[in-house]
């Protein structure tokens, strides 16, 4: 028998067919489609794997589509492809967003030209198929890599993990630019417990990256971190200069969650003693997260002597920080 959740999965995969015939088969798609994706740097192969598409400017081409294979209305609407009788995804450039077997559980739509009132991105609703936080995007793309390497490098976005990708590292995934969640950790320990979280190279991808590692640390993984330089993100700095500058990049700037979140913090409060201690208790708190006693004793090993303070006095705060949380 039929599942709900499989007949929901089949009528979006009607709708990433659908999507995929309209960039490669149609003249609308290739004009407008194809070369936005061209312009990206994105080969035909890369279009295939990621299952890239071209949703029409045309109100309702896939519902009438879908009603003419048989598909119901009503499953269209609970899965946000329809919306009071109109495409919900018009205009766009169309991501799928697939599970862990390869089956498209929710779209992603990017529109094509910059337009201050309408969203660069737009996305499927939660469905019974799609839980946005226990999902990471590109993951079944990625999974093979991530086991073998041991290691996943985490993004903000669709086109980062797809430029990766294309580029030669297959181990990344992306949190779709909400903050990361326990469900999404729990996911990455099923690979792999490295994590390296590389986020844009600005203030709210730095912000995200400290409450990342907050969550990745409460689900036990190791963490490092790297920064891009100001005002770029993976997929731009990837373009920019190419895979091997990218991935001495990596390599040059990788850092321990300890030495990222104390650089940033303790240049953020200078040389005032009472913001210094501040910082100190805040990098404090995120130590306490590490549960592995020999592994924290070797961070707060680590953290005395960058600061040239007493390894006993910290040790002190970090236990407290821990029996509070208790
Ligand atoms: P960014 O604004 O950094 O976009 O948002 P991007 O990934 O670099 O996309 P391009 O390169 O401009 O095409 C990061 C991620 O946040 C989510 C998307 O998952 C996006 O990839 N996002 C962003 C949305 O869901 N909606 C938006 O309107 C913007
Ligand atoms: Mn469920
Ligand atoms: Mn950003
Ligand atoms: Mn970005
Ligand atoms: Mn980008």
């Amino acid at each position: 028998e039929l599942q709900e959740k499989d007949s929901l999965i089949i009528t979006n995969d009607f709708a990433r067919q659908y999507y995929e015939d309209q960039l490669h088969q149609t003249d609308e798609g290739k004009s407008v489609g194809l070369s936005y994706f061209r312009s990206r740097g994105f080969r035909k192969e890369t279009l295939q794997t990621f299952g890239l598409g071209y949703a029409p400017a045309a109100s309702d081409g896939l519902l009438q589509a879908a009603r003419a294979a048989g598909y119901k209305e009503e499953q269209l609407e609970k899965l946000g492809l329809v919306r009071n009788g109109r495409d919900f995804f018009r205009d766009r450039v169309m991501f799928t967003i697939h599970n862990l077997g390869g089956k498209p559980i929710a779209f992603a739509g990017r529109i094509l030209r910059k337009d201050a009132r309408a969203p660069k991105y737009i996305n499927s609703p939660e469905t019974e198929i799609y839980h946005k936080s226990d999902v990471l995007y590109g993951m079944y793309q990625a999974r093979q890599a991530i086991r073998k390497l041991d290691n996943i490098y985490l993004v903000e976005g669709y086109t980062d993990v797809i430029s990766l990708h294309q580029n030669g590292i297959r181990n990344v995934a992306a949190t779709s630019g909400t903050s990361l969640t326990t469900g999404q950790a729990n996911l990455v320990k099923r690979f792999t417990e490295n994590v390296t979280l590389l986020y844009d190279g600005d203030k709210a991808g730095v912000k995200a990256a400290l409450r990342g590692v907050d969550v990745l640390l409460m689900a036990d993984l190791n963490v490092k971190v790297v920064v891009l330089p100001d005002g770029e993100d993976p997929d731009g700095y990837m373009q920019k200069v190419g895979a091997t500058a990218f991935e001495k990049y990596l390599e040059e700037t990788r850092k321990d969650f300890l030495f990222f979140k104390a650089d940033i913090l303790l240049e953020e409060a200078g040389s005032d003693v009472a913001a210094r201690t501040t910082a100190i208790r805040d990098i404090g708190a995120t130590l306490a997260l590490v549960t592995d006693p020999l592994k924290r004793a070797g961070y707060l090993q680590q953290f005395s002597g960058k600061l040239g303070l007493d390894e006993s006095l910290l040790v002190q705060l970090v236990n407290k920080a821990i029996a509070d949380r208790r």
